[in-house]
């Protein structure tokens, strides 16, 4: 990666920037110059993240933290700002997935993908959006998926139950709420 501006102003979060989607967005950030905080549980993924980025020259920080700890995420939200400057860009990416039909998922499964995909992104929305709306702008994208879209076929039919479920209502309630 190559850092292709330093005159960006743009200050983002990134949540699940460890791998995957949040590491990918991450990354194209900050090669246009954008600072980024790279959330994710902690472990080496998140570290080796950010060591490949500041190698690179990029603006980045880490917080170590699940987006369904709302203290540790409005916590993030206040360590990017005194780092960076005012948040202007958030990207949602944290997620799991468990693919299993719903006449054979244990609750626990049911309700642990439900609190890192829906509750998650609440969360998250809501510490990066009270400090948007407190210096009067910004942009947030949740990433879910195209089962959300398709969901009220496959919910009971295809093994993906609560996956479909959770994606519906990042989907929906994205349109209308998040
Ligand atoms: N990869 C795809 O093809 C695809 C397609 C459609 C939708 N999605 C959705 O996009 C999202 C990201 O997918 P991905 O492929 O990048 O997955 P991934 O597993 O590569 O990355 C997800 C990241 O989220 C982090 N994470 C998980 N739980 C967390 C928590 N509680 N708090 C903080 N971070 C947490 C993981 O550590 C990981 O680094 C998921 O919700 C996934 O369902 C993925």
């Amino acid at each position: 990666m190559q850092v292709i501006s330093s005159e960006c102003d743009d200050v983002a979060i990134v949540t699940g920037a460890g791998s995957g989607i949040g590491r990918a967005v991450a990354e194209a950030l900050a090669a246009s110059g954008t600072a980024v905080a790279l959330v994710d549980l902690p472990g080496d993924g998140l570290d080796a993240v950010a060591g490949h980025l500041r190698r690179d020259g990029a603006r980045v920080t880490t917080v170590a933290a699940g987006v369904t700890d709302e203290g540790a995420i409005e916590d993030a939200v206040t360590a990017t700002e005194a780092a960076f400057g005012p948040l202007t860009l958030a990207v949602n990416a944290a997620g799991i997935a468990d693919a299993a039909p719903a006449e054979s998922l244990e609750l626990e499964r049911f309700t642990r993908l439900f609190d890192v995909n829906v509750t998650g992104v609440f969360v998250s929305c809501r510490a990066e959006a009270l400090a948007m709306l407190r210096h009067g702008s910004g942009s947030i994208v949740n990433v879910a998926s195209i089962s959300g879209i398709v969901a009220p076929i496959l919910f009971l039919l295809s093994s993906s139950a609560s996956y479909c479920t959770a994606t519906d209502i990042v989907v929906d309630g994205g349109y209308t709420a998040l």
